[in-house]
């Protein structure tokens, strides 16, 4: 069975929740679609709003970011019940910004996507090797470890079921995307990794999208790569690009 395609936007830390709404009402014809999964991962703030503005689209509602603990004494943060309770079904995480600047480790990211299962939600788990890796040529092994620890005691069932994002950090809002054939080959490695952790049927149902730098130019290429499921989309998923990248075919 042919895998339905996962197209995400990622929108950071841009947006208020006027500008959400503003935007949403701009892209809401624009990304309408049959043919793939369309969701715009938005900041917390602007996540009930961003839901009253799609109502009635195509477009889901996703949080950039959860918790791994239930409640508590964990002040800035969001928990799992927080999201579900206004529906949200897609949460990114371990971006490599949420790496970089908050200390998450492979360790959290695994916390968080076992977190993510038991409250139903699907995780967009982010991997990727910075330059300096993929010029030492250890970028495969690289993706391997930390997509071994994200999955980490997830089931078979949990695992068919989530999104793998493949996102090279030199691509990544550098206008640098990554050739289609690194792309292919990483996210072939990566089902591999899966067949390897699972079986043939969890690796041929997990979706694996490729995120850094896509564009509407250069998104036909990417997504008819046969390990291409989508892409994960920051700077282009907040112009009227994004229409052209939904429906790229
Ligand atoms: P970019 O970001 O499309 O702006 O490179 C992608 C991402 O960080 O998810």
């Amino acid at each position: 069975m042919a895998r339905r395609k996962i197209i995400a936007g990622n929108w950071k830390m841009n947006m208020t929740p006027s500008e959400a709404v503003e935007l949403i009402n701009t892209l809401k014809p624009l990304v309408a679609t049959e043919d793939a999964d369309v969701v715009f991962c938005v900041p917390a703030i602007d996540i009930i709003p961003a839901m009253e503005a799609a109502k009635g689209s195509n477009i889901n509602i996703g949080a950039e970011n959860m918790y791994f603990e239930e409640k508590g004494a964990y002040t800035g943060e969001i928990s799992p019940a927080m999201l579900t309770d206004v529906g949200v079904k897609y949460v990114i995480i371990g971006h490599s910004e949420r790496r970089e600047y908050f200390a998450e480790t492979d360790e959290t990211v695994n916390k968080k996507v076992l977190k993510a299962f038991e409250h139903g939600i699907t995780p967009i788990i982010c991997c990727g090797e910075s330059l300096t890796q993929r010029e030492q040529g250890v970028t495969i092994d690289w993706i391997r470890q930390q997509i071994k620890i994200a999955f980490l005691n997830v089931t078979a069932d949990q695992a068919k079921t989530a999104v793998i994002a493949y996102e090279p950090i030199w691509a990544i809002g550098t206008g640098k995307v990554a050739t289609t054939e690194q792309a292919q080959e990483v996210c072939a490695a990566i089902r591999a990794c899966i067949k390897e952790i699972y079986d043939e049927a969890t690796a041929e149902a997990i979706r694996i999208q490729y995120g850094g730098s896509v564009s509407a130019a250069s998104a036909p290429e990417l997504f008819a790569q046969p390990d291409i499921d989508g892409g994960l989309v920051g700077g282009a998923a907040l112009k009227p690009d994004f229409g052209k990248i939904v429906n790229y075919k």
